[in-house]
């Protein structure tokens, strides 16, 4: 990693921090301030409303995109500040500052600017409070603003004049480019700390690449006023569907499924001297990238489970699509079995019954946010949905 050193004499005066409990500390020493440097160490610069609105705020544009905003608040984006987890992390001391810059990426939403590391270490920014810090904005996470605001301007793909805002057209910045400055980010930080979200090289290097962009199927084109009584136009869902785990009960986000999952047939009965064999062939037939794929944390599980009539387990088997960290002493990938756009794989399981008697086969895939541990350590509740079941087939073969 390219390094800038930048050595500067600084005197730091410390009036009225939030660290020093009251206390006036006066700090005068010579310390080297580095530049930043990556682009996730930078927040989009302090925007003012544009001219014709009052507010940057995504219910202010709700009032007339009402569909738009309706889309939005259902989307995980509109989540990425308040969600349990991403809170529960960000507040260990091994989050540096700029944990903020994707989840809440424009300058107003962040209550202090950063204006370059302390010898360049990530946890000693120098910060100077945001005059324009704006709380309920915070909490929109990736507002509207965060994507359509840049120079105090609203960015449209028309540049139309019929808005009542200050509006110009770029489409170079409302293209996929713009998906991939927050969902492509590999780097480590710290001896255990790593970000790997791939997501927009898995793309480039995959088959849909030229054809099908991060737009073409997470905001599906459709027809319709953007805002009621205008004429319909070209728009797009705000909704931003995913892997569809939803946030809560009260928030469903709209599911997207990459795989496609077909099951063998299984014989209504078999002798006792043959096993029961079953075979699941699972496909990335959907995703424009691997699956599963960004935040590492993700996995599918896929269970065989054989009962009997009673409800005893007489066996399971599982099997897991994901990716495995280790943290300490040092943070690498130990393994990782995601599936390539376009790659399929089969599951095969058997099972010997040893009596002569009706049993229930069970499989299931579920796709997974996060582990149970995890969910634990983070102390999420048991209100965090952690995953969904996409797949659930009961068969009954009886022994003879
Ligand atoms: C380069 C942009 C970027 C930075 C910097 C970043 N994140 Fe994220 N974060 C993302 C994206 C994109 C996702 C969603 C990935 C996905 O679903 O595939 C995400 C997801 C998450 C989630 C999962 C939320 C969920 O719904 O399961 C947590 C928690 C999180 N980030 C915490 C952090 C922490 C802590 C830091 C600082 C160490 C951080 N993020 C820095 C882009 C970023
Ligand atoms: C007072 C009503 C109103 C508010 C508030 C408003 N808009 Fe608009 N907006 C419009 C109208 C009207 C149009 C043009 C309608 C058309 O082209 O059919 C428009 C067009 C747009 C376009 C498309 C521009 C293009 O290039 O085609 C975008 C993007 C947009 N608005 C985003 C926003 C965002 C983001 C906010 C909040 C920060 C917002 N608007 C607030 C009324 C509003
Ligand atoms: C400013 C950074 C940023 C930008 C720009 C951005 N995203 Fe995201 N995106 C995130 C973060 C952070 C999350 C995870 C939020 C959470 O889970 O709390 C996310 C979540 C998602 C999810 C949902 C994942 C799931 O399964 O729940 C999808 C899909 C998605 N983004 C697609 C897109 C697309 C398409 C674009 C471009 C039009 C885009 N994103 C632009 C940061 C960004
Ligand atoms: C060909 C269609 C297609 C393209 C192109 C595509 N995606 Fe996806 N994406 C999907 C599907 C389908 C899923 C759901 C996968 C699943 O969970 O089964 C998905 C899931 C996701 C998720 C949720 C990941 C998770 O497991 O939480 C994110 C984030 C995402 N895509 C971002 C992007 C970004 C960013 C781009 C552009 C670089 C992109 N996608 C391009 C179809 C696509
Ligand atoms: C993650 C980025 C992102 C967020 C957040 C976002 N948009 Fe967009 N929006 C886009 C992109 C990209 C396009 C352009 C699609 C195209 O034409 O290629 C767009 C297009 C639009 C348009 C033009 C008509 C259409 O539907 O294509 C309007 C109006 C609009 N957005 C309003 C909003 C409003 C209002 C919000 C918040 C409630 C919002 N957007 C949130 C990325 C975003």
């Amino acid at each position: 990693m390219r390094t800038i050193f930048l050595s500067i004499f600084v005197i730091l005066v410390f009036t009225s921090c939030d660290n020093t409990q009251g206390k006036v500390e006066k700090v005068a020493e010579k310390v080297n301030i580095h530049p930043l440097e990556n682009s996730w160490e930078f927040a989009v610069p302090n925007q003012m409303p544009p001219e014709g609105l009052t507010s940057l705020s995504a219910e202010q544009c709700g009032a007339c995109h009402q569909d738009h905003y309706k889309e939005w608040k259902m989307s995980t984006h509109a989540h990425a500040w308040t969600d349990l987890q991403f809170q529960a992390e960000l507040k260990k001391e091994s989050s540096p500052f700029m944990c903020i810059n994707c989840h809440v990426p424009l300058q107003n939403q962040q209550e202090y600017i950063i204006e370059g590391l302390i010898d360049g270490d990530i946890y000693q920014p120098v910060k100077t409070k945001n005059p324009k810090f704006d709380k309920a904005l915070q909490h929109e996470g990736i507002t509207c603003a965060a994507c359509h605001v840049r120079n105090n301007t609203i960015i449209g793909p028309t540049g139309t004049d019929k808005a009542p805002h200050k509006t110009v057209k770029d489409t170079a910045h409302l293209s996929e480019n713009l998906c991939i400055s927050c969902h492509n980010a590999v780097a480590v930080i710290t001896p255990t700390l790593a970000c790997s979200f791939e997501t927009g090289d898995e793309w480039k290097a995959g088959p849909f690449y030229g054809k099908k962009n991060c737009k073409s199927c997470h905001m599906e084109e459709m027809h319709r006023a953007i805002v009621p009584g205008y004429e319909p136009r070209l728009s797009h869902f705000h909704g931003f569907p995913g892997s569809g785990i939803p946030k809560f009960d009260t928030v469903e986000t709209n599911v997207l499924n990459g795989l496609e999952i077909s099951p063998s047939v299984l014989p209504k009965s078999i002798k006792i001297s043959n096993a029961i064999n079953y075979k699941l062939k699972v496909k990335n037939e959907h995703a424009g990238h691997r699956v599963p794929t960004g935040d590492p944390e993700r996995f599918f599980i896929i269970s065989f489970t054989v009962l009997n009539m009673k409800g005893d387990t007489l066996n399971v088997k599982t099997e897991r699509i994901g990716e495995h960290w280790e943290w300490h002493p040092l943070v690498k990938k130990v393994s990782d079995n995601n599936l390539m756009p376009g790659e399929e794989r089969i599951y095969d399981f058997s099972y010997k019954a040893e009596k002569k008697e009706l049993l229930k086969v069970i499989v299931k895939v579920e796709k997974h946010r996060l582990s149970q541990k995890n969910a634990d350590y983070n102390k999420l509740g048991s209100a965090y949905p952690l995953f969904i079941t996409i797949f659930d087939k009961e068969y009954l073969v009886r022994v003879l």
